[in-house]
């Protein structure tokens, strides 16, 4: 790890902890945050495009929404975040990439009980930059995926760090080859990926995606597809699916701040569809690019 420490501190690179940019070998938190200790944490991954930050307002909405569920206050004011959040963007020279932010409970002695009113939040914001070249070739070539059974909490609709449920699985598709790993409950159905929303395309055309709930994740870029989706006249249902039928679909495919309508060309080696990306997903990343140009 110190290896990679070392390798990954570049000269120039720039992180924002509590206030202050710093570069990142000297951008650290206390150990006895209770980020580290407990996942008492919330975070949030925004895209960057082009030196523009994408779907802003939704991420700071689901924010706050995380930030109410678990006692925790926004550490600075609302309005202060897209200034810190273009600051770093600037500072960093991204142009393509994402903004990683996290608020933490802060340091404490460590215990299990919120120390309500003895700890001042923890703000991190880092910049990763990514090749846009690779996000356009899995948009054009899609993904492989895998399933796996859904052993995370009952809160999903929370945007937090403890995110081991998704390490696993996500380790375990990478192992197999795969890109992702669908997240499947008790009863069969599809719940969502390690770190995306899913999606298949019915034998009708009918666009289907899970109902929101405190079993997934309300994905920002889910609501601007549904929404895309339902301006252009297109048959959408928020209804649950199986692994059964989502082998049977036309097409399947998944969303998120890291790519928008990914297409899913295998399930479990087995191909979707003809196996190659398919039209209506190819329609709807165009929608999600036209709508970002909005934004
Ligand atoms: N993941 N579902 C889960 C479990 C997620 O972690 C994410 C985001 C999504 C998609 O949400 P959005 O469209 O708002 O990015 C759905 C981020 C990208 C991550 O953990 O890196």
């Amino acid at each position: 790890m110190k290896k990679w420490i070392q390798t990954h501190n570049p000269s120039g690179r720039i992180a924002y902890v509590n206030g202050r940019y710093l570069p990142h070998a000297h951008a650290a938190v206390h150990i006895e945050d209770r980020g580290l200790q407990f996942g008492d944490s919330i975070y949030e991954v925004c895209r960057v495009e082009g030196g523009i930050l994408l779907d802003e307002q939704g991420h700071l909405d689901r924010l706050e929404r995380s930030l109410a569920a678990i006692e925790l206050p926004m550490p600075v004011a609302r309005a202060a975040l897209p200034r810190i959040m273009r600051e770093l963007v600037r500072r960093n020279r991204l142009r393509d990439g994402l903004v990683y932010l996290q608020v933490t409970r802060g340091a404490f002695r460590r215990d299990h009980p919120m120390p309500v009113g003895a700890t001042e939040p923890t703000l991190i914001l880092t910049a990763h930059s990514g090749d846009p070249a690779m996000a356009a070739t899995r948009l054009a070539q899609g993904v492989k995926i895998i399933t796996r059974p859904d052993e995370r909490w009952a809160r999903r609709d929370i945007k937090t760090t403890q995110l081991l449920p998704a390490v696993l699985a996500k380790t375990a598709a990478k192992r197999a080859g795969a890109a992702e790993a669908w997240l499947v409950d008790d009863d069969g159905f599809v719940t969502e990926g390690g770190s995306t929303n899913g999606w298949i395309v019915d034998a009708d055309g009918t666009l289907v995606t899970r109902p929101l709930s405190r079993d997934i994740l309300p994905g920002v870029t889910r609501a601007v597809v549904l929404a895309a989706a339902r301006e252009a006249g297109l048959a959408v249902a928020e209804r649950k699916f199986t692994v059964a039928q989502a082998l049977a679909a036309r097409e399947a495919f998944l969303t998120s701040a890291s790519g928008a309508a990914v297409p899913v060309v295998g399930i479990d080696g087995q191909p979707i569809g003809d196996g190659r990306p398919r039209p209506l997903t190819l329609r709807l990343q165009a929608l999600y690019a036209a709508r970002s140009g909005q934004r």
